[in-house]
């Protein structure tokens, strides 16, 4: 597949590009991003995409099973030898879990919150994380979820009180401050009343517990736990592995909750989290659909465009995010075996939406539109109606697809009620209306 940049043409007014600058920066961001990149869609280079349906050897793949067994390990081990790194193993027989608090008046008595210790590493008490469950209490019986890590911390996903406090042992986020300065800060991001109104459970945890987010050569955190880890390899599972590895880790607990359906768990993820999700979700094919939100360079969005955020930029903000080969290919995308349509692909035949948001430039949301739209091949093979027919990117705020479905909101880098309203949209679609 051949795209010029002469069909993308779109030039920024200046007025756009200096709204750019301070736009990409978010509050989950603690540098200012966005200075010296391209906004510009007629500097997008020429370039080829990786096609998900040839392969290494250049046979072309048209069966279900030559998809199944030959092409989608060839391009899941591209993705973790040259990208995220090796997907983690540890001893799981460490792993336990222990339900800690439960208070069954949320919202008003609509719903109840369940907080589940993890422990990675029983009986050692660390490394843990503390998995929030909300779930509706007028349910008939076991209900679908989502799995959406958070940024700063499970008390600060609501203003009310008694849910408690989660924090990392060491965390890039509110170092300096107390939990109750920071309750109910990301608010905003939780639209737990409509999740739970439509018949839902939630679930999240706070990301920097699996690990923290800063680069200290993998010394905390799970790290430790890893059983494939060699930092002198090229190949070692990163930040992001160990995030995904985390999550999964997450999954098994509800696995044994009999108020969950865990096998109508949809897996969501913000930008850092939303590559994580996309990577999680590729390598856990437990997971009945998934949901990047802004995930941009690394997650959604096509390498090869060197549109907002790059290759090179991103290995040089956030070095520990992927493994050391990953590094490699900062002046030189093209080279990359593979291409973020085929991160989407990995996770066919199940569910997927990709959403963009229409000032968040910084994750290019045409690249992001177009990774979606390159996988649909794949969709397609394995039988699913795909991308729908889409071809076009759509006006913003209009949600598009079938099983692969996207949508660009107006706005910023941000999760919203508009966001959320299409989650619960696309949950009705696979697992039907709960209520
Ligand atoms: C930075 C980073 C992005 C990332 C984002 C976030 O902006 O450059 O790649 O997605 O932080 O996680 O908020």
């Amino acid at each position: 597949m051949r795209f010029s940049h002469l069909s993308f043409a779109s030039i920024l007014s200046l007025s756009t590009l200096a709204a750019l600058t301070f736009g990409a920066f978010s509050f989950d961001s603690h540098i200012a991003f966005g200075q010296n990149a391209n906004y510009d869609e007629s500097k997008v280079p020429q370039y080829v995409l990786p096609d998900p349906l040839i392969a290494e050897d250049g046979t072309k793949i048209d069966t279900p099973e030559d998809w199944k067994n030959i092409r989608r390990p060839e391009i899941l081990k591209q993705f973790q030898t040259e990208m995220f790194g090796k997907y983690p193993e540890a001893d799981l027989s460490k792993i336990k879990f222990e339900e800690i608090f439960t208070y069954d008046k949320f919202l008003g008595g609509k719903a109840t919150i369940k907080v589940e210790r993890v422990y990675f590493n029983a009986p050692e008490s660390k490394p843990k994380m503390d998995l929030m469950i909300v779930v509706p209490n007028d349910r008939k019986g076991a209900v679908p979820a989502f799995l959406m890590p958070n940024f700063q911390g499970n008390h600060t996903t609501n203003d009310d009180v008694n849910i408690p406090v989660s924090v990392a042992d060491e965390t890039i986020h509110n170092k300096d401050k107390s939990p109750d300065e920071v309750r109910g800060v990301a608010k905003s991001r939780w639209s737990y009343e409509r999740i739970v109104n439509s018949g839902y459970a939630i679930a999240t945890v706070f990301y920097e517990e699996i690990d923290p987010d800063f680069d200290d050569g993998f010394k905390n955190g799970v790290h430790p736990l890893f059983t494939n880890f060699d930092v002198e390899s090229g190949d070692y599972p990163a930040t992001i592995s160990a995030w995904a590895w985390g999550l999964s880790r997450a999954l098994d607990c509800l696995e044994t909750l009999p108020e969950i359906d865990s096998k109508k768990v949809v897996l969501l993820g913000h930008s850092r989290l939303g590559k994580t999700a996309l990577w999680c979700g590729a390598n856990d094919e437990r997971f009945a659909g998934v949901v990047s939100n802004n995930s941009g360079c690394g997650g959604a969005a096509l390498s090869r465009r060197e549109f907002g955020e790059t290759v090179k930029r991103i290995n040089q903000s956030f070095p520990h995010w992927f493994c050391a080969n990953f590094h490699k290919y900062g002046d030189r995308v093209n080279d990359l075996p593979m291409d973020e349509h085929e991160l989407i692909a990995l996770i066919a035949p199940r569910p997927v939406y990709v959403a963009s948001a229409s000032e968040d430039l910084w994750a290019d949301p045409k690249g992001e539109f177009l990774s979606a739209l390159n996988a649909d091949p794949v969709y397609r093979l394995l039988g699913t109606d795909g991308f729908g027919g889409v071809t076009e990117e759509p006006d913003v705020d209009v949600s598009v697809g079938a099983t692969i479905r996207y949508h660009r909101r107006t706005g910023k880098h941000d999760v919203t009620d508009f966001d959320w309203e299409q989650y619960v949209n696309f949950a009705n679609s696979i697992f039907g209306a709960q209520k």
